[in-house]
């Protein structure tokens, strides 16, 4: 184990033995009130704790016990997702005249990079950083041309850095050689009860949206842009979550894409989510438009997370800062198009509080 000790920030990680030859580690951030846990298998965040207003730490994302069972991460718990995270329809796009075909892993449609997207994948760790009031690390995957049907080799590289104003900052860097779309999120699901509840019905979220995709009964989005106002999907002001979770039977709770007024902003949060019981509060701040909010609706309880109980239907809330899904067939989404010769970057903040 190697521990550097920073002024207010430390950082340490431990081997886990090792997986398609790669080893597998877990790096933990700490900077005295909140600790972090992250594995460079699928450049997966493991663990928050965070303390409530008592002071008493809790886990407060869903996780599996070692970083190991990672391999099988089915539910998506705190990976990155990649290169496309949500859906593309039927797994197909057109960049010019070139037609290309994804794997199909979802009913007919690709989801989250596809069979064996980036959160399956053993990611490099590059470096440590050691700065004053914060300390993280960088996770490099390079991702080679014809993967899940991708064009172009993509090198893609994450940092999560955990800051002494309980901050944990995500940013995303990739470059292609041919042109791809890129839609990178992290799949963190957040039960700020530390699972002492078993659903997260009773949080309140807010979020900085007052339109969202409409999708098909595939969760694919029809290109429409629809008003959240008078709908169980407003959530400008603060709403329990309970109160509309049922209003979607197909989906079994909520799954939707969500618009970013403010997408960008260091100051208004896309989201916040917050438990009055413990009094912990997640803020969270992206450059990304758009947020998907699913209330793990297909958790069946088959899981004995990390904080020692099953993970059951409604368990946690994943808020997912991303593109549009389905950009690459909406020509008036947002452009998720990388071009050899640019860059694709983005940024998403977690902010803790009580
Ligand atoms: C998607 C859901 C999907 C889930 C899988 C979410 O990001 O929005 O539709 O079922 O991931 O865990």
């Amino acid at each position: 184990m190697l521990n550097i000790n920073q002024q207010q920030v430390t950082l340490s990680h431990t081997s886990h033995g090792s997986l398609y030859g790669k080893g597998i580690y877990l790096v933990t951030l700490n900077n005295g009130k909140i600790e972090v846990s992250i594995t460079n298998l699928g450049c997966t965040i493991t663990a928050i704790h965070t303390p409530d207003r008592e002071g008493a730490l809790a886990n407060i994302v869903a996780g599996y016990r070692h970083p190991g069972q990672y391999r099988q991460n089915d539910y998506y718990f705190g990976c990155v997702v990649g290169r496309y995270a949500n859906r593309i329809a039927g797994g197909k796009f057109a960049i010019g005249h070139e037609q290309y075909q994804l794997s199909v892993n979802n009913g007919t449609n690709h989801l989250h990079g596809g069979v064996e997207g980036f959160h399956t994948k053993v990611w490099a760790i590059t470096s440590f950083i050691r700065r004053e009031k914060e300390s993280g690390v960088m996770f490099e995957y390079l991702s080679p041309d014809g993967e899940e049907g991708y064009p172009g080799n993509m090198r893609v590289k994450v940092k999560y850095l955990l800051d002494s104003d309980n901050r944990l900052h995500i940013t995303y860097h990739a470059v292609a050689d041919k042109q791809t779309p890129v839609n990178l999120t992290n799949h963190s699901y957040f039960n700020l009860t530390g699972f002492d509840t078993p659903v997260i019905t009773g949080h309140l979220l807010q979020l900085d949206a007052v339109q969202y995709t409409e999708k098909n009964a595939e969760n694919v989005p029809t290109g429409n842009i629809l008003s959240v106002a008078g709908t169980p999907l407003d959530f400008s002001k603060p709403a329990r979550i309970g109160d509309g979770i049922d209003q979607f039977p197909a989906d079994r709770g909520y799954d939707h894409n969500f618009i970013l007024t403010h997408a960008g902003s260091k100051v208004i949060p896309a989201a916040i989510l917050s438990d009055a019981g413990t009094g912990r509060i997640l803020r969270v701040y992206t450059d990304k438009p758009a947020i998907q909010v699913y209330t793990a609706n297909w958790w069946d309880g088959t899981i004995r997370g990390q904080q020692g109980q099953m993970y059951g239907q409604h368990g946690a809330v994943a808020l997912e800062t991303q593109s549009f899904p389905d950009s690459p067939n909406h020509s008036r989404f947002p452009n998720t198009l990388l071009s050899p010769g640019q860059a694709y970057d983005s940024w998403t903040t977690f902010e803790f509080a009580v």
